[in-house]
């Protein structure tokens, strides 16, 4: 895609970028990041997972333990990308650490958690880092989606994860994410609308995760969810519930994705999935 910028033509990258993310821990965000970026590849996609949680279980489900070896990871190439920082740089380039495979992955490591204090003495917009390390690497050119898993924070990584994306994904329980947590979540986003350097990004969707349907509170729950998210953002964006599902569970326990198996117990998992992917490939819309 082009448009006219004076004389020359400035391309504009058809890559876009996702986070899947929500202040609290345990409510899917992991599972959901690397199912539907197995789902954006099923359909033929090149997709590019990048890990934003010094937990790393993201890396973990890619067979990747930094742990053991002391790799780099998407701590050091942020690190590298910041010219203030040069006493702080590493040998380390993007080819040495991306990982190749069916879908791509810039692993996390236990240094991200010293991400915000890292970057406390640089001057420049430490909101911008992963957005502009991206630019950078020319990598929206590269992949069809970049998907990012965040950390259960709303801190530093997690703004910087918002001001690099095009859309965001929000996994919950309907039993601990409240109404006010919900609020808590669009403040967030406003505020980071209110600094004036991006646009806050496109929410996509919500998914109730790990939903009890024998439990009539989760119901009413949800519907009081579906109430607010209506109000506030004018329309239904509650995809339908994942229930507990033992197969999520047991792909997980084997490090592969839904789609790596082909038995009628897994296709309606195949189906969510895809549905997620489709309301991610709506950003090209
Ligand atoms: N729908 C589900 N059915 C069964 N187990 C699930 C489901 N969703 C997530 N889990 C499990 O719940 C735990 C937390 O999920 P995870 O994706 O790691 O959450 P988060 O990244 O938000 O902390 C993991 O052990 C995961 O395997
Ligand atoms: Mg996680």
């Amino acid at each position: 895609m082009f448009f006219n910028k004076g004389k020359s033509e400035i391309e504009v990258p058809k890559g876009k970028v996702v986070a899947f993310l929500n202040q609290k821990g345990g409510v899917g965000k992991t599972t959901m990041c690397f199912n539907s970026a197995h789902a954006l590849k099923d359909k033929g996609h090149k997709v590019l997972c990048i890990d934003m949680d010094p937990q790393a279980n993201l890396s973990l489900l890619f067979d990747v333990d930094l742990s053991e070896n002391e790799g780099a990871s998407i701590h050091h190439l942020m690190v590298n990308s910041v010219r203030e920082l040069k006493t702080l740089h590493t040998s380390n380039i993007l080819s040495d650490v991306l990982i190749k495979g069916e879908v791509d992955l810039i692993p996390a490591c236990q240094d991200l958690s010293g991400f915000e204090l890292t970057m406390a003495p640089i001057s420049g917009p430490r909101q911008l880092i992963l957005k502009r390390f991206l630019e950078k690497n020319d990598l929206l050119n590269k992949y069809d989606y970049i998907l990012l898993d965040c950390p259960p924070t709303l801190g530093l990584l997690v703004i910087n994860s918002v001001c690099a994306v095009d859309g965001v994904i929000v996994p919950f329980r309907p039993d601990d994410f409240s109404k006010k947590g919900l609020l808590h979540f669009y403040e967030m986003l406003a505020d980071v609308q209110d600094m004036g350097i991006v646009n806050s990004p496109k929410i996509l969707a919500h998914i109730p995760n790990l939903v009890d349907n024998r439990r009539k509170q989760e119901e009413l729950d949800l519907e009081e969810i579906r109430q607010v998210i209506i109000e506030k953002l004018g329309k239904d964006l509650l995809l339908e519930p994942f229930y507990n599902r033992a197969q999520l569970v047991k792909s997980q326990a084997s490090k592969k994705s839904v789609f790596d198996y082909s038995s009628k117990e897994y296709r309606p998992l195949h189906q969510q999935f895809h549905k997620i992917a489709d309301v991610i490939e709506g950003l090209n819309a």
